[in-house]
């Protein structure tokens, strides 16, 4: 699963399954360009890594995201491979409890997001025949009792319907648009789950394989995706989650 000569753009690639995936790509091949809004964390990953390259942005800002883009094409010439992946996870409380403003942030990250690095990246894909990795989530694919994360939930089920419509939209200029959707995996974001043994004992047993995913378990499958050797899958909706969804 090579990517020899292929220039990326991972979102949220500071950390988590972004910078696990900014590591698996660079480890095959690819010129890779991180972003994220945390400046300091963002070069401290970059600094670990080989042909990867920091681009500060926050994605909920449309000027920002246009420059990552024109950035990454102005110095490496190309654009061949977008991974929306950056997303938050707002606190676990019920819909009544939300207000507006707390519903419309999760939106503007997970779902607006997604569709700004898509909408200016588009253009230059098309020049490539590129290819699209959308982060989704099992929250996008089915309910959870006592997750009460609904704007999240929204977010990702729309990342999954979005992944169908520009995968049929954009097949065309042999643009393939893929998606995964992780079960819980062990990065920052669900750290307030995982406090004690006990809550990762139960995470572990809730999925059917017995335990929770890393980082690399998701980058693996986005590597997949990104790369040649799915070159005729696309429009998928790939969940990789120990068998969550199946439950
Ligand atoms: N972990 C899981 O169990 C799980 C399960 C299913 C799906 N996912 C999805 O997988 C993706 C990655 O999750 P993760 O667990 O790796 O999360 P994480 O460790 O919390 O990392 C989130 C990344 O998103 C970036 N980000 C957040 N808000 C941003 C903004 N406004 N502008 C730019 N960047 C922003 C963060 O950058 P900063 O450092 O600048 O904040 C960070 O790089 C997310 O879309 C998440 O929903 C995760």
């Amino acid at each position: 699963m090579r990517l020899d000569g292929k220039v990326a753009i991972i979102t949220g690639g500071s950390r988590g399954i972004g910078f696990e995936t900014a590591k698996i790509f660079s480890k095959n091949g690819a010129t890779v360009v991180i972003t994220s809004k945390n400046v300091d964390q963002l070069e401290n990953a970059s600094n670990q890594l080989t042909d990867v390259f920091p681009i500060s942005a926050d994605i909920t800002k449309e000027e920002e995201v246009e420059k990552v883009v024109e950035k990454t094409v102005e110095k490496f010439g190309r654009l061949d491979i977008l991974v929306n992946n950056a997303g938050v996870l707002p606190k676990i409380k019920q819909l009544h409890e939300i207000s507006e403003l707390e519903w419309n942030e999760v939106l503007n990250v997970n779902l607006n997001g997604q569709f700004r690095f898509t909408k200016f990246s588009i253009p230059y894909l098309q020049k490539t025949s590129g290819t699209i990795v959308n982060v989704s989530s099992d929250a996008g694919l089915k309910a959870y009792e006592g997750f009460n994360a609904d704007a999240y939930s929204a977010s990702k089920a729309a990342l999954i319907a979005l992944t169908k419509c520009w995968s049929l939209e954009y097949a065309k200029n042999k643009i393939r648009v893929n998606c995964v959707c992780p079960g819980v995996v062990d990065t920052d974001m669900t750290k307030p789950f995982l406090k004690t043994g006990k809550d990762r004992e139960f995470m572990d047993n809730d999925h059917p394989i017995g335990r929770i995913g890393t980082p690399e378990d998701v980058a693996k499958s986005i590597l997949f995706l990104a790369s040649e050797d799915s070159s005729w899958t696309t429009g998928a909706i790939f969940a990789v989650d120990g068998g969550q969804s199946t439950k």
